[in-house]
């Protein structure tokens, strides 16, 4: 995510802090608590994993990508690279036009998900969410002079690339040409669907039905459904509308302001300057839905699941097969949400799982200092979300989430990322990256229990009776992220084996080997509590042993996000998103490569954000 903007909005945090001086948060501190917390039936006998690999040592890093001994990489495709393989690639000046980037890999890739075709593992469709750009290196020579055209360009390379890619006999993969190949930008139309959908506050001036935007933005991760489709989730869509006026309350507590991020769309594009269209904010934040195997099919902005600034959305089925959706907003002191369907999904009736994302009802969670929790229903007319409280109707809840959850006294988490589903035993896990205000300026509380969280946690809970739609559970801090050996307590983690900070991408396997990544900002690698961590990582865990293994470092200012594997588990992707990033997130156009040149070297002129490919020598599966 852009790390410069994640300050709280949050007032409901604000008041008075409160200690919780219960032993209970002082062996949470200690790390200790997991197994008092968290029964442990069930988990203890599992199978560990051995993994095969040796810890990838911190001193491996580099301006590349460094991978344990035996193991390959290769680009599938970086930004500005042609979706079809044929098509003209970028200049090394990124002199190209929005057209051209219409038809090219966009920027700063995120979340992404491999779909298989008819199974194989060495051909299918990849899906790539493209979270921000950073037009200093996105224009050839930056944002000066500012214009239409460079606006239309920085919409063009946000949103999402669907292509197909096929493994080469060297075991690297290209994309290829296919009709289902095309570019989602935030500039495409897509449909609305759900309780929101023609909402009076989703109503505009272009769009009088409330029921067809053009655009998403701020593509951040992503989730798959179980008929096949792919959830892309709009984060940060804030920084794209500025308002000079005064804002309202429903409009600062998503942080709209006068400034925005500095993306300057609203120069040009004028649907960006919410004091002109008010209601074209609302239209942002949501999960998108798309078919990655019908190129004619709309993208669809499924209202039911709520509007925040949406990490994930990661899809499990209750033990009765009604779809549950798991969602992290993150921003300080922000909340999980889960959605569940009413029907249960029918593969039979209904295999493309029509209307099971937009009827349904959205939960946001409440973590107890006893380790148990609930799932509060963000259901008009119930918790008090009535018109009398200024609740309206079910479209305004989930238009304004976050007013929701506040009112219902959901719990203020350290900014939720990934969630990822343990395949076997469906213990849920969810990364909290960090936050420096917890302590200082919002209170601790049992499941976000340090101050000054620099370094984050992994909190883990299991519904009740192991079935997803539950609405109580019981919860544990899984891991506190840091140095084991850190001398100042709120820096020091419980992590067995290689240590991380700032855990942000979060993911199991089929196997269940659950796979970590970090997202340390670039304004923080290499510095101060993270003097020794030079660049951001992925990890190989054993949930059982609670052992981390170093895994991949990768190049010089870039985050690792995304990940998944072939069917056959040979090969595994990676996405590797803005190398060579500047702490102010937006490159010198004079100087692009001050800190990094990954992936092309020289030649290029400019990093670029890429999907790698990685395999084994061996022709083995990965990771084990
Ligand atoms: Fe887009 Fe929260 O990372
Ligand atoms: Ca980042
Ligand atoms: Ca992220």
């Amino acid at each position: 995510m852009n790390e410069f903007f994640d300050g709280s909005v949050n007032p409901s945090t604000t008041q008075s802090l409160m200690r919780l001086r219960s032993p209970l948060r002082r062996r949470i501190i200690l790390g200790t608590a997991v197994a008092a917390l968290f029964p442990a039936a069930g988990l203890a006998a599992r199978k560990s994993f051995a993994f095969s690999f040796d810890g990838v040592p911190l001193s491996a890093s580099s301006d590349s990508i460094a991978l344990p001994a035996g193991y390959r990489w290769s680009v599938v495709a970086a930004w500005g690279d042609p979706i079809d393989g044929q098509g003209k690639a970028m200049s090394p000046d990124a002199d190209d036009t929005a057209a051209m980037q219409e038809n090219q890999f966009g920027m700063h890739h995120d979340g992404g998900a491999f779909f298989p075709e008819k199974g194989s593992s060495n051909k299918g469709v990849w899906v790539v969410n493209h979270e921000y750009t950073d037009d200093g290196l996105l224009h050839a020579g930056g944002m000066a002079p500012w214009t239409a055209e460079k606006v239309k360009k920085s919409q063009a390379a946000h949103g999402v690339t669907v292509c197909m890619i096929a493994r080469q006999p060297s075991g690297e993969w290209r994309p290829v040409p296919s009709p289902l190949t095309r570019r989602i930008t935030a500039n495409t139309l897509c449909d609305v669907s759900g309780p929101a959908s023609g909402h009076v506050l989703m109503r505009t001036a272009e769009d009088p039905t409330g029921a067809s935007i053009r655009g998403t933005l701020n593509n951040c991760a992503h989730g798959v459904t179980p008929w096949g489709t792919y959830l892309t989730c709009e984060e940060n869509f804030n920084g794209y509308f500025v308002k000079t006026g005064s804002v309202s309350p429903e409009e600062r507590r998503v942080g709209l302001d006068a400034k925005g991020f500095g993306y300057r769309w609203q120069e040009f594009d004028e649907r960006f300057d919410a004091g002109k269209h008010p209601n074209e904010l609302n239209r942002f934040g949501w999960v998108v839905e798309i078919d990655p195997a019908d190129a004619l099919a709309k993208p669809i902005k499924r209202t039911a699941l709520g509007r925040f600034k949406h990490e994930g959305a990661w899809v499990t089925l209750a033990n009765d097969n009604r779809v549950v959706v798991y969602m992290g907003d993150d921003q300080r002191n922000e909340y999980v949400y889960k959605y569940v369907s009413a029907k249960p999904w029918d593969r039979k009736t209904n295999p493309k799982g029509q209307g099971l994302l937009d009827d349904g009802n959205l939960f946001v969670a409440r973590f107890d200092a006893d380790g148990s929790g609930r799932w509060i229903a963000l259901e008009h007319g119930k918790n008090g979300l009535t018109k009398e409280n200024g609740f309206i109707d079910q479209g305004y809840i989930l238009i304004h989430s976050r007013l929701a959850a506040d009112f219902v006294g959901a719990t203020p988490m350290d900014r939720p990322e990934w969630i990822a589903v343990h395949p076997k035993n469906q213990d849920v896990y969810v990364t909290l990256t960090n936050n420096s205000d917890r302590g200082t300026r919002t209170p601790i509380n049992a499941a976000n229990p340090r101050e000054r969280n620099l370094m984050g946690h992994i909190v883990r809970w299991r519904e009740a009776r192991r079935d997803a739609a539950s609405t109580t559970l019981r919860w544990d801090i899984f891991i506190l992220a840091g140095e084991p050996s850190a001398s100042d307590m709120a820096l020091r983690g419980n992590v067995q084996g290689d240590w991380f900070g700032s855990p942000d991408g979060l993911w199991f396997d089929k196997r269940g080997i659950l796979w970590t990544q970090t997202d340390i900002s670039t304004s923080t690698l290499g510095k101060n509590a993270y003097a020794n961590m030079p660049n951001n990582c992925m990890y190989a865990a054993d949930p059982n042993t609670r052992e981390f293994r170093r895994f991949l470092i990768g190049p010089r200012g870039c985050e690792v996000t995304g990940v998944d594997l072939t069917p056959d588990y040979n090969t595994m992707f990676v996405n590797i998103q803005h190398p060579g990033e500047s702490p102010s997130e937006r490159a010198d156009p004079s100087n692009p490569t001050a800190i990094s040149s990954w992936p092309d070297g020289a030649q290029m002129k400019r990093p670029r954000s890429a999907t790698i490919a990685i395999w084994r020598e061996d022709g083995r599966e990965v990771g084990v």
